[in-house]
């Protein structure tokens, strides 16, 4: 099903986002107040009415309009006709709500497993000394059959490797307990910012993302961000995540009429600050990569200049609202950004973008063949939603709608390396009558198909699913691993 260029906005002329060219991803800047997260709203609104699912991070709660029809407004008709639409399709959109805190949306919980260590260090702040011996607790644990899901099992087992530290040096490579203890301490701090609740399961199936509506729309996945976003690091951490689970998950595709999947990135600069090196090639990497999968990301931040050039290079669809330009810094930035497009005639690049009007943007898009138009000033046209929030009924009577809530809104808890070095401890201390008991346990617990459960029918029924799919995912998990991998050296 092909799908039809989409009209964004008019000055001179009107600018058409090609679908064909939207996984060559995108760049939303501008000052606050220029109009960003309203290009946004339309850009999602567009990909939806073209049967593309999307994700967007909500960090001002200032998105959840999309599932409401918009308000009729003169104003909003007046800009709709300026831009060449003569009737303003005022409608909702289909929406799901997610939220790591499962307060505002779905929960969404991911395992320590599925996010393996790499990233977990990142999250943790570790350095490469410490980083090394997290990767030992997350081998030791494979190898011994420990699953480690939440933040009690990594706990545990970091203890356990602790108080066994000669033997796991032997095995494995240098294991300090300063290292251990520094691990311990930074856990405590991720704790504080609410990890616990995100490590746990049912574990998101990202799949659940790619959902149409009856009428074929894509699904607009808003995840509740304003609580998040006071914690960069689990923000960051979080959405690069769901960027290599969205990269394992999907097949390579050659070209597509339109995109499989968009990301909206806002507040990216987040993302980036504080970012090693070895993080920043990373995140290039999973950009380029992605693309060829039919996933386009779009960045939303305040200045182009938060995003390093080597990801900056590869926005394909550029919209550039107002910049302020009083200091020489600004002045820089904006000369920088007025040098990424393509000169158009009829007016100064850099002039342009100090003197935008609030949903003004210079906007500059890919062509048939991949290459960056001419850039024009327009208008921005107005989304067909609600430009407003929600009230929290609305949201919740969504919330309950939806057909992921049953499935994620109960947490779960199965037998995992807590569990299981618990029994351990206590096994040690009695005689060896418990110790074959023990064994058995663990040979039970460690096979998910007879593991014992420990929570209600349905919840063991749905835990046995995720076992299986978390070893169908480790394969996948391991091509991103050795990405990664190749990348260290
Ligand atoms: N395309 C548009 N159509 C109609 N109104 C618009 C449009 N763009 C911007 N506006 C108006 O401008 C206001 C501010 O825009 P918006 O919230 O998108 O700014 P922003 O750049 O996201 O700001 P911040 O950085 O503070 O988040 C909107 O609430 C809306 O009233
Ligand atoms: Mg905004």
């Amino acid at each position: 099903m092909g799908a039809n260029k989409f009209l964004f906005g008019k000055g001179d002329n009107q600018v058409f986002l090609l679908p064909a060219m939207a996984n060559r991803h995108g760049l939303v800047a501008g000052a606050t107040g220029t109009g960003k997260t309203i290009s946004l709203k339309v850009l999602a609104e567009a990909f939806s009415d073209m049967g593309v699912p999307v994700f967007l991070a909500d960090v001002k709660g200032d998105l959840s309009g999309l599932c409401e029809e918009g308000e009729k407004k003169e104003k909003l008709n007046e800009r709709a006709r300026i831009v060449g639409i003569t009737s303003l399709d005022y409608k909702k959109y289909p929406v799901t709500f997610w939220d790591v805190y499962g307060e505002k949306g779905i929960p969404v919980r991911t395992t320590l497993s599925e996010m393996g260590p790499l990233l977990l260090s990142r999250l943790l702040n570790l350095n490469e000394t410490q980083e090394g011996v997290l990767s030992i607790v997350f081998k030791a644990a494979d190898e011994k059959g420990m699953l480690l899901l939440d933040l009690m099992d990594l706990r545990a087992m970091l203890k356990y490797v602790g108080e066994n530290a000669d033997e796991f040096t032997l095995h494995y490579g240098n294991v300090s307990s300063q290292s251990i203890g520094a691990i311990q301490r930074a856990l405590l701090l991720i704790e504080d910012q609410g990890a616990d609740k995100f490590f746990s399961e049912p574990a998101l199936d990202i799949n659940d993302f790619f959902q149409l509506s009856a009428d074929n729309r894509g699904m607009i996945n808003i995840l509740a961000a304003d609580r998040l976003f006071n914690s960069p690091l689990l923000y960051s951490t979080f959405l690069l995540w769901m960027l290599s689970e969205l990269y394992e998950n999907l097949p390579e595709v050659g070209d597509l009429e339109k995109p499989k999947f968009v990301f909206f990135f806002d507040e990216a600069h987040l993302l980036f600050k504080d970012a090693n090196s070895y993080l920043l090639t990373k995140i290039e990497q999973v950009v380029r990569l992605v693309r060829s999968k039919g996933v386009g990301i779009y960045f939303i931040t305040q200045n182009p200049s938060d995003i390093p050039d080597t990801v900056l290079g590869q926005l394909g669809n550029k919209i550039q609202h107002a910049l302020r330009a009083f200091t020489p810094k600004d002045q820089k930035a904006v000369k920088s950004a007025a040098e990424s497009f393509r000169a158009n005639d009829s007016f100064d690049t850099y002039e342009a973008i100090t003197s935008l009007a609030v949903g003004e943007a210079l906007v500059s898009f890919l062509d048939e063949e991949g290459r960056p138009s001419v850039v024009e000033k327009a208008f921005v046209r107005p989304p067909n939603s609600y430009m407003g929030i929600i009230p929290d009924m609305v949201l919740y009577k969504n919330i309950e709608a939806s057909s992921f809530h049953k499935k994620y809104k109960d947490e779960i808890d199965r037998i995992s390396a807590y569990e299981l070095l618990t029994q351990k401890l206590e096994a040690s201390t009695k005689n060896s009558d418990n110790d074959v008991k023990q064994k058995a346990f663990i040979e039970k617990a460690t096979h998910p198909k007879t593991k014992p459960a420990r929570t209600t029918d349905s919840a063991f029924e749905k835990m046995a699913k995720s076992a299986m799919t978390s070893a169908g995912r480790e394969i996948g998990r391991a091509v991103m691993r050795g990405l990664l991998g190749s990348l260290r050296k």
